[in-house]
């Protein structure tokens, strides 16, 4: 991918800002290809969340959405840390608070309410463990088979993992806007375009595009098929930032997204290189969590990190 001599500015500034910071600048896969060819880590949720826990700068820039940076505030509360664009949410974080868990909480006493990191941290405080969507199976296999558990707010995640790990699950209301709006008749359209392809989703995706996927993962979970596959076409269920490790890891295969317009997530566009470079320079706007919270959320997270 080529870019332009004033991106190569803009990088060459944060840089030298970076320096000067002692930041770490940490992006998930769905950012602009500009913003994660600045970052030292490009990741997906869990891997961004484990690099916070264990970096060693004083500042971490998280480009991506508000509950990524708060989870990072969450695990390193000694560290600075700067969400370059304020309003930059996550719609189906929203979907779920931490009064509306507490009211299903009462109804359902006694179950395990698995959350996906994709979550307040006021909703985390009140979850007994965290999930991302590269862990999720592997969170609610560690469950013991006699408790009921409740999944909060993804219900396309929650059904997919539950399934997978063949139990029984209650799924809270919530969906990703982006991939719910996928629908059959669009994974229809994109195989009559590329018959030879391979069909890869997020489980963000509704259960019956999913069941169409020659594969479903996390983020990190697609990266890693396309590159180990023998296949050379993939059509991309997820959001359209990701096309761009895609390609620069594989340079000789073919990515077709799934749908042009659907697959965009608005808020994680937000951070551009201008707004990552405002952001060092007035150390804002910084993302932190009350004390009382950020401590209850921690536990959700570590119970999550410490699952092998
Ligand atoms: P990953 O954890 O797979 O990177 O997904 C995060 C996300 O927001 C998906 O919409
Ligand atoms: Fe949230 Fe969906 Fe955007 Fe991911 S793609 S950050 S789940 S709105």
């Amino acid at each position: 991918m080529h870019f332009d001599a004033q991106v190569h500015q803009m990088w060459e500034d944060i840089k030298q800002l970076k320096k000067e910071r002692n930041a770490v600048i940490l992006a998930h896969y769905y950012q602009r290809p500009e913003v994660q060819e600045i970052a030292d880590y490009v990741g997906d949720s869990l891997e961004l969340s484990r690099q916070a826990a264990n970096t060693n700068a004083d500042v971490i820039v998280f480009c991506g959405v508000h509950f990524m940076a708060e989870s990072a505030a969450i695990l390193s509360p000694d560290k600075t840390v700067i969400l370059p664009v304020e309003k930059a949410g996550c719609a189906m974080a929203d979907m779920v608070t931490a009064e509306s868990l507490r009211a299903k909480k009462k109804e359902m006493p006694g179950a395990v309410v698995v959350t996906y990191v994709n979550s307040s941290a006021e909703v985390k405080a009140e979850s007994d463990i965290c999930c991302t969507s590269a862990n999720a199976v592997k969170i609610i296999q560690s469950i013991p088979e006699d408790r009921e558990i409740l999944f909060v707010p993804d219900r396309n995640l929650g059904r997919y993992a539950a399934k997978q790990a063949n139990r029984e699950v209650v799924v809270w209301a919530g969906q990703c806007p982006v991939h719910d709006e996928i629908t059959i008749e669009d994974v229809v359209k994109a195989k009559e375009q590329h018959p030879g392809a391979k069909l890869i989703v997020h489980p963000e995706c509704p259960p019956e595009v999913a069941d169409l996927a020659d594969f479903v993962s996390s983020t990190s979970g697609l990266l890693r098929f396309a590159r180990e596959s023998e296949h050379r076409e993939f059509i991309v269920g997820t959001e359209e930032g990701i096309l761009h490790q895609l390609v620069k890891e594989n340079p000789h295969k073919k990515f077709y997204i799934l749908h042009q317009r659907k697959m965009v997530c608005p808020d994680m566009k937000y951070t551009t290189l201008p707004k990552l470079k405002e952001s060092l320079e007035n150390m804002n706007p910084q993302v932190s969590v009350p004390e009382g919270i950020r401590a209850k959320a921690l536990k959700c997270l570590e119970r999550m990190l410490n699952v092998k």
